[in-house]
C-alpha cells in the first residue's frame, strides 16, 4: 500500500486531519486499531470551541451538531455559598461554548470520511513505524490477521496518550513536561435533566462540575482520589457528594435519574516536545494531554491539525517545506497556553490532600477575586470559550 499521508488514529485528530487532506486532494490513509463501534462509543468530553464548530461547517460535517448541540452562554463557579457568574459572549467579543459530546463528533467525521470515499482502516492495529529520517517512511500494521506495510511520504501521529507514534521518536530527541494531579474525577452520565449552566464547584469536600448532554441527559462530575475504583462509588454515594458540592443540600435544584455509564479519569498534564522527528508529525494527545478541567483536549487537537493541514497541503502543492519545519513551534504556543488555562482551572477549584490552611485561605482568596475583578472572570471567559489561532 502506498500514500501521501498516513495517518495513525481514527480519533478527533486523525479524523479531521484525513478530511482537511481529502478536501485537498491529498491523498491520506487512516489507519485505526479499534472497531467503528468502540471508537464512536468512548465517552469523553463535550465542550467545543467555537474554533472546533466553524471548522466543522467548513468541512460540512456540521448538520446534526447544529440540530443536537446545546449552547453554553454562560459559566457558573459556585463556592463557599457564592456564585461567579460568567457571561461568556459578554466577556468574549461574542462566543459562546457548544456542548457536542466527542464521540458525536467522532461519529459524524467517520460518516463524512467514509461518505467521501476516504482510506478508513478500523481494526489496523499499528505495531511500528520506519524510516522516518528517510524520504519513504512506512507503517507496519495488522489487518484482518495479515502484517500489512503502507508506505507514505509523511505520517501522522494521531494514535492518542498511549499510541505508538510519539515513542518512535527517540528518547534523546524528546523532552517530555509531565505533572499529575493528586486527583482524578468520577464522571457520569445520567438520565435527569442537568443544571441550567455549566457548573464548577469548590467546596471543602472537593470539586465538582455539573455539565449536560441534552435537557434529558446531563453530565456529573465529582473529584476522587487518584487511584479510586468506581467500585467505591455508589450511585447513592455519587448524588450525595454531588448534592453537598454542588451546593443544593435540600436537594431541591440537582435532579437525580438513571445513572447509566461512570468512569474514573485521571487529572494529567503532559507534554511532549518536539511534536515532529523526520517525516512524522504527532497531533492532538499523542503529544500532549490537559486536565479536564479546562475541557480542551478535543480542541487543542483540532488546534494542531489545523496547522498541521496547512502546512501539509502548502508543502505537497508548492514544495515549500516551511511551515512544516514550524510546525512543532507553531503549535506548542497554544498547548502552552491550554496548559496554563488547564492548570490554573485544575488549582483553583480542587482540595489537593496536604492543601496546608494557608493555601487554601490563598485559593479562597483568588476565587474572591474572580468574583469582584472583571479583568480576572474575563480571562477565564476568553479561554474557555477559546482563544484565537494565532497562525491565521
Ligand atoms: N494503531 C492504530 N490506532 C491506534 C493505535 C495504534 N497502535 N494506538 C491508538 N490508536 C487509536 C486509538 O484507538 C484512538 O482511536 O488512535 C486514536 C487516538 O484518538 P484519541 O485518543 O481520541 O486522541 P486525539 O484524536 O488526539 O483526540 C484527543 O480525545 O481522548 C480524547 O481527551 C482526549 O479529548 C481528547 C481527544
Ligand atoms: C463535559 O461536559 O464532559 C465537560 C465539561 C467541562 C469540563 C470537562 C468536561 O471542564
Amino acid at each position: 500500500m502506498r500514500t501521501q499521508v498516513g495517518i495513525v488514529g481514527a480519533g478527533p485528530a486523525g479524523l479531521f486531519l484525513s478530511l482537511l487532506l481529502q478536501r485537498a486532494g491529498i491523498d491520506c490513509v487512516v489507519l485505526e486499531s479499534r472497531s467503528r463501534d468502540y471508537v464512536e462509543s468512548r465517552v469523553r468530553a463535550g465542550v467545543l470551541e467555537q474554533g472546533t464548530v466553524d471548522l466543522m461547517a467548513d468541512l460540512g460535517v456540521d448538520a446534526r451538531l447544529r440540530r443536537e448541540c446545546m449552547i453554553d452562554a454562560a459559566l457558573d463557579i459556585r463556592f463557599s455559598g457564592k456564585l461567579i457568574h460568567l457571561d461568556l459572549p459578554g466577556m468574549s467579543g461574542g462566543k459562546v461554548a457548544h456542548i457536542y459530546g466527542q464521540q458525536e463528533v467522532v461519529k459524524d467525521l467517520i460518516a463524512a470520511r467514509l461518505e467521501r470515499g476516504g482510506a478508513l482502516l478500523f481494526e489496523a492495529e499499528v505495531s511500528r513505524l520506519d524510516g522516518l529520517k528517510s524520504g519513504r517512511p512506512t507503517i507496519h500494521f495488522t489487518h484482518g490477521g495479515k502484517a500489512q506495510m503502507l508506505e507514505c511520504d509523511v505520517i501522522a501521529g494521531c494514535d492518542g496518550f498511549h499510541g505508538v507514534c510519539r515513542p518512535a521518536i527517540p528518547a534523546d530527541v524528546l523532552t517530555i513536561y509531565d505533572r499529575e494531579f493528586a486527583c482524578g474525577w468520577l464522571g457520569v452520565l445520567s438520565e435527569s435533566p442537568p443544571l441550567a449552566e455549566m457548573t464548577y464547584a469548590n467546596h471543602d469536600r472537593g470539586f465538582a462540575l455539573a455539565s449536560r448532554r441534552s435537557p434529558q441527559v446531563s453530565r456529573l462530575y465529582v473529584q476522587c482520589d487518584p487511584d479510586d475504583d468506581v467500585a467505591n462509588w455508589s450511585d447513592a454515594r455519587i448524588w450525595d457528594e454531588l448534592h453537598i458540592r454542588l451546593g443544593d443540600p435540600g436537594r431541591v435544584e440537582l435532579k437525580e435519574g438513571r445513572i447509566f455509564q461512570k468512569g474514573i479519569t485521571p487529572v494529567r498534564s503532559f507534554v511532549s516536545a518536539p511534536m515532529q522527528f523526520g517525516r512524522l508529525f504527532l497531533a492532538g494527545d499523542a503529544s500532549h494531554i490537559v486536565p479536564p478541567t479546562g475541557a480542551k483536549g478535543l480542541n487543542l487537537a483540532v488546534a494542531d491539525v489545523r496547522v498541521l493541514s496547512r502546512a501539509l497541503i502548502e508543502y505537497f502543492k508548492t514544495g515549500a517545506d516551511a511551515r512544516l519545519e514550524l510546525y512543532s513551534d507553531t503549535c506548542l504556543k497554544r498547548v502552552w497556553k491550554v496548559v496554563r488555562y488547564s492548570t490554573y482551572m485544575t488549582t483553583l477549584l480542587h482540595r489537593f490532600p496536604g492543601q496546608t490552611a494557608f493555601e487554601r485561605q490563598v485559593q479562597l482568596a483568588e476565587l474572591d477575586y474572580v468574583l469582584n475583578s472583571h479583568a480576572a472572570s474575563t480571562t477565564i471567559a476568553e479561554n474557555y470559550v477559546g482563544l484565537p489561532y494565532e497562525e491565521d
